[in-house]
């Protein structure tokens, strides 16, 4: 069966000093979880946290990883590079990185090979925006945004992919999703991954929900069938908020 997961996306905050004092509470206070917890931090934490945590319960991953596998790409930081720091995941298409930074479905299928050639599991982002949730397109975004960068995938491959649904417009905005509205598109994705892998991998892959969740909606958001935990964004930087949220399971 599938796994909970709560996952925590620090995004640009913390410096390295801040970052490993958050680290090292989880460490404290994260000792018997009724889930998967992991934290995906900053490039420049990632050493230093993933020394930290090993062999905690707290898992460790990046926040997105190059479509290159070496060279030239100043500034950018590989698959391999990351996984060698002891990460083992890595969040792919968040919609920041979609949008600021115009990654489409080419480059994110690129980039969830590099990371699954380099044994990172992907946590690979979907949602749609605003306006396209007025217009009730919803349901086709989150499918083309699957089908275009993971329905390429062998199932050997696809068995490691945990999906994160995020509609925009509940990122930072304290808007989220209510249970019903979440319930309803996560059952829509497990339905085409059971449409294109089948039932038996459908029931195993992890949709988490992201986008304004809090120690005070995770429960109710969490009770729902196809709801397997969430990708935590603001209330991933304090350790209390965080632990809150993991303990709605
Ligand atoms: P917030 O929890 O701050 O809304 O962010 C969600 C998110 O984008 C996690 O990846």
């Amino acid at each position: 069966m599938r796994k909970n997961i709560v996952a925590g996306n620090w995004k640009m905050n913390k410096n390295l000093q801040e970052g490993v004092a958050l680290a090292s509470e989880l460490k404290d206070k994260v000792q018997n979880p009724n889930c998967d917890v992991i934290i995906c931090t900053p490039f420049i934490h990632l050493a230093s946290v993933a020394e930290l945590l090993k062999g905690s319960k707290v898992y460790v991953g990046a926040e997105d990883c190059s479509e290159h596998d070496s060279g030239a790409f100043t500034g950018e930081v590989s698959a391999s590079m990351v996984r060698s720091t002891g990460a083992e995941y890595c969040i792919i298409g968040h919609s920041e990185r979609r949008q600021y930074h115009k990654e489409g479905y080419e480059m994110l299928r690129t980039k969830v090979l590099k990371a699954l050639e380099n044994g990172l599991k992907p946590i690979f982002c979907v949602g749609e925006v605003k306006e396209e949730r007025e217009q009730g397109i919803q349901n086709k975004v989150v499918e083309a945004q699957i089908k275009e960068s993971l329905f390429n995938l062998t199932p050997e491959q696809f068995s490691q992919v945990v999906v994160a649904y995020e509609p925009v417009w509940a990122i930072g905005t304290g808007l989220t999703a209510t249970p019903d509205q979440a319930e309803e598109i996560h059952a829509f994705i497990r339905s085409l991954i059971a449409g294109k892998y089948g039932k038996e991998m459908a029931e195993n892959t992890s949709i988490l929900y992201g986008g304004s969740c809090k120690p005070s909606n995770a429960k109710e958001l969490f009770a729902k069938a196809d709801i397997d935990g969430g990708l935590i964004g603001g209330a991933a930087l304090k350790a209390d908020d965080f632990c809150g949220i993991i303990n709605a399971f």
